[in-house]
């Protein structure tokens, strides 16, 4: 029938559903009601005076198209003015049930992962004992990855097989430990090392290696390294400051082990051991029936070590060890599959007491 009506009113019929809908109250509605439907100046009125121009032949025709959308507009007029009706008195109700007494709603808030929870317990046990965090990039040089660390040219962990090393820049890599942060703090206070009377500290912080995803592997993961230089520093110290540590962490009955092990950067290496203490040391999955589980590796800082950062090694020693942060939370937490911690599912979060 549009063939029949004049453009402008084609046009006027076409935003008609539009326009309805933009009207948010009884007054846009009486608005538009004026408009399409009103005794004067509305469109319908445009329309009854185009009818009584019409030639005669055409009347009739014209006077159903007419009728038909003038019926149309009205009718949709009145479900709008339902539908108005219905949210406002919807509106009034809530309004009439809502109590300033009541205590707002909380809004569900964010929490820090707990891998950064465990790191910044961590570091929350040594602080007591005079160390302060240090950091480095993720993206490291190899002198501070490797040569600086003792670690001969022709090293496994040097191979492109084990280490991501930047397509760009093949003397740049991403960090295979936090270590490379010992040979930046020391290069850093060697002048100052007399000042000082040495320097103690922990570095947590993300790792990489080429590892293929599975339960217990990542290629990114987390270490806590730890590091102290003195005067007269031995095993007995690293002992000592590591049972303190593991048993702040782990619950006062934790015993320690130490295994001897080799890292290029400290000589005599140990890997250290605590008693299970999911099961007591008494034998479980976890400990795997042994008692004891590997928790880091550590040692007496190689002289070499102390050298390249030119610290004299005759006046000075000290211990360092690192430790993986994602086996200690699987272990604390009973958490099977390390992946849990990366993925952000706020259930696992939630149930790790991640979100409050
Ligand atoms: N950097 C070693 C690793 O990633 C751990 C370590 C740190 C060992 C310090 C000894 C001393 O396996």
């Amino acid at each position: 029938m549009d063939h029949l009506l004049p453009p402008e009113i084609v046009k006027a019929e076409h935003s008609f559903t539009e326009s309805l809908a933009a009207c948010l109250d009884t007054d846009a509605l009486l608005r538009l009601k004026g408009a399409y439907v009103g005794r004067e100046g509305s469109h319908a009125a445009r329309m009854m005076e185009l009818l009584k121009a019409a030639p005669k032949d055409q009347k009739r025709e014209l006077g159903a198209a007419i009728n038909a959308l003038k019926q149309q507009w009205e009718e949709g007029l009145k479900a709008r003015q339902t539908e108005l009706e219905a949210v406002k008195r919807q509106r009034n109700a809530l309004a009439a049930s809502w109590d300033p007494a009541l205590p707002p709603p909380v809004p569900a808030s964010g929490a820090l992962n707990p891998l950064n929870r465990l790191m910044d317990r961590l570091v929350e046990v040594f602080r007591p004992l005079g160390f302060h965090v240090e950091e480095g990039p993720e993206i490291e040089t190899e002198a501070h990855n490797f040569d600086g660390l003792n670690i001969p040219e022709d090293h496994p962990a040097k191979a492109s097989s084990d280490t991501f090393y930047l397509a760009a820049h093949p003397d740049l890599l991403l960090r295979t430990h936090t270590s490379p942060v010992q040979v930046r703090t020391l290069l850093r206070v060697a002048k100052d090392m007399a000042a000082r009377g040495g320097i103690r500290f922990l570095a947590p912080g993300r790792v990489y290696r080429k590892d293929e995803i599975d339960p217990t592997h990542s290629p990114m993961f987390h270490q806590v390294e730890g590091m102290l230089v003195g005067h007269g520093i031995g095993m007995q110290h690293l002992k000592g400051t590591l049972e303190y540590a593991l048993r702040a962490l782990f619950g006062p009955r934790t015993e320690i082990r130490l295994r001897p092990s080799y890292f290029p950067f400290v000589e005599p290496g140990c890997e250290v051991d605590v008693s299970c203490p999911l099961c007591g040391a008494k034998g479980c999955r976890v400990c795997k029936g042994s008692g004891w589980v590997e928790i880091l590796g550590a040692g007496l800082i190689h002289p070499n070590v102390l050298k390249y950062a030119g610290i004299d090694s005759a006046e000075w020693s000290g211990w360092a060890f690192g430790m993986g942060v994602e086996r200690m939370a699987m272990m604390l937490s009973q958490t099977p599959d390390l992946r849990l911690f990366f993925e952000n599912d706020q259930r696992f979060l939630k149930a790790m007491g991640g979100l409050d």
